[in-house]
């Protein structure tokens, strides 16, 4: 394993290897986040919400084997560390798309993270590779404000979230997850 300069084409250097497993990470916690979420909105009888946290779930699975796949195709080494427990107790439908977008956030700020790093590093592959996710946090963030906007629009209104829940109910897994 090499110190800092990645070759071209080459493994990629430890603190590039480090920080993408630290990232698959992040993903893998993000899928825990909204399967809870997930539980959570079919407790407060919310089938559509529930859906949508679940079509969620599986997208971050889907970036969690993008970032796992990278570092195999870059011949370097895996890392997975464990899972922390999501906190998401007595939620409201607001709630859980507020946390849902706090997370997002906090996550843009992870790529952004990385996108720096592998700029520092002169890895250009790792550099071009994370665009995908730069594009994917402005629509995840985007998401989540959507529908927080709803609920704010019905403002606990039973009609209205019945409304939304119906909405979210439509969503299937994307196909770029
Ligand atoms: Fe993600
Ligand atoms: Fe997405």
């Amino acid at each position: 394993m090499r110190d800092s300069q990645p070759l071209e084409n080459g493994m990629l250097s430890n603190k590039i290897q480090t920080a993408i497993n630290q990232q698959i990470n992040e993903e893998l916690f993000s899928a825990y986040v909204y399967l809870a979420m997930a539980a959570e909105a079919d407790r407060l009888g919310l089938p559509g919400f529930s859906n949508w946290f679940k079509m969620q779930y599986q997208e971050e699975l889907g970036h969690a084997d993008r970032f796992f796949n990278y570092v195999l195709e870059r011949d370097a080494q895996v890392e997975l560390l464990p899972i922390n427990q999501p906190e998401i107790n007595d939620e409201s439908a607001l709630t859980l798309f507020e946390k849902a977008l706090n997370h997002e956030r906090h996550i843009t700020q992870c790529i952004s993270g990385l996108k720096d790093l592998a700029k520092s590093e002169s890895d250009h592959a790792t550099d071009v590779f994370l665009e995908w996710f730069v594009n994917e946090q402005v629509e995840e963030e985007a998401n989540a404000q959507q529908v927080i906007d709803q609920l704010r629009l019905v403002d606990g209104n039973p009609n209205g979230l019945f409304m939304i829940d119906r909405e979210l109910a439509t969503r299937t897994a994307a196909p770029d997850a």
